[in-house]
């Protein structure tokens, strides 16, 4: 079958994972690249990216080009997402969906308009662990799930972000609401919400609780306490405050228990295995994302399963809880 030709928009962070990634993926070929970073292009460029832009219009006119990855700052998510669908490109683009419901149905509409393959991006969707809890959860071995337990703790923006020896500032968009949609809730949230969802089906209620550690007009960390339709209740725990990533998911049903954790490698693993131009463990999940993504495109099987319809549920699960605020 024909190798798909891919476009990455926005090698900041998460771009640059993605772009060695799809050079780790035997159906792809990167044939493009965009950033308004001169220095960020010429990181794709040392990757052998012929075609590099700084306006990703430019990119969205190759006629060659069938897919793009977008990883922009999250206000330029609907924007580019539509037009990368209106030039009928497929699109995997970045979570969260989009700042807000709103931005987030403009894309999903846009999508089912174009007739063109959207996916959002949820890598804990593709770690073995949480696969497997799935698998738990669909064979009724735990029971009636009743209780679960979410957390996902990270640095957020406050990391170390580039595979460079010299200290990086945090990029300012990620310190301003307006364009980040929100804080932990928002950035993390989604993620703990949308793996909830799935093995929990959809949400009835949600409260959340809101916390400043660091004094930001944005919530650093958060706590919910998420009701579903099916009976069962979750507490979900986010924060942008450890350098010690811990993602785990607990659930609690009427005839067993089980828990899954996804966490790095040591840095020292992660450091060998980028040296050596292969993924590191933590990152694999992305790899696994990017290529569900393209083999559904190869195939033309119907829709992914993570459509942008999905999303937007976990968008509209985070507004609540933005409304529904406990002290
Ligand atoms: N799935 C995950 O686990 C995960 C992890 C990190 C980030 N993200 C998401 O990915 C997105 C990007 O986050 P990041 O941390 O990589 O951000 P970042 O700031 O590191 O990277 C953004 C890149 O976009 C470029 N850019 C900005 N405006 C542009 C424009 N108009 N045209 C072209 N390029 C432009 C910047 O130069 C930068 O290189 C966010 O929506 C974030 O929520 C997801």
């Amino acid at each position: 079958m024909e190798k798909i030709n891919l476009g990455v928009i926005g090698l900041g962070f998460i771009g640059k994972v993605h772009l060695r990634n799809c050079l780790n993926l035997k159906s792809v070929r990167v044939v493009a690249a965009a950033d308004t970073s001169k220095k960020a292009l010429n990181y794709a460029r040392a990757f052998g990216v012929k075609q590099l832009f700084t306006d990703y219009h430019e990119l969205l006119k190759l006629k060659d080009l069938d897919a793009v990855i977008i990883s922009l700052p999250t206000h330029l998510h609907t924007e580019s997402a539509i037009n990368a669908m209106e030039e009928g490109k497929h699109v995997f683009l970045e979570k969260p969906l989009a700042r807000n419901v709103k931005e987030g149905r403009e894309i999903v509409s846009a999508a089912r308009k174009n007739g063109v393959v959207f996916m959002v991006g949820y890598p804990l969707r593709f770690v073995p662990e949480f696969v497997n809890l799935k698998s738990q959860v669909e064979s009724g071995v735990l029971g009636d799930i009743q209780m679960a337990y979410g957390v996902d703790i990270a640095a957020g923006p406050f990391f170390h972000r580039a595979e460079s020896t010299t200290p990086r500032p945090v990029p300012e968009w990620w310190l301003n609401k307006e364009l980040t949609g929100g804080g932990a809730l928002t950035d993390l949230g989604c993620h703990m919400i949308n793996l909830l969802r799935w093995y929990l089906g959809e949400v009835s209620a949600v409260k959340a609780r809101l916390g400043y550690r660091y004094n930001f007009d944005f919530e650093d960390y958060a706590t919910c306490i998420v009701d579903f339709e099916c009976g069962a209740s979750a507490v979900v725990n986010v924060g942008w405050f450890s350098q010690s990533a811990a993602i785990s998911v607990e659930l609690h049903g009427t005839m067993s228990h089980a828990r899954a954790y996804h966490s790095p490698s040591s840095k020292v693993v992660t450091a060998i295995k980028l040296i050596l131009g292969r993924t590191p463990k933590f990152f694999i999940p992305y790899l696994k994302e990017v290529s569900h993504f393209v083999d559904h495109i190869r195939n033309d099987d119907g829709e992914s399963q993570l459509s942008g319809e999905d999303a937007l549920r976990d968008l509209e699960v985070i507004a609540k809880a933005y409304k529904n605020q406990v002290d």
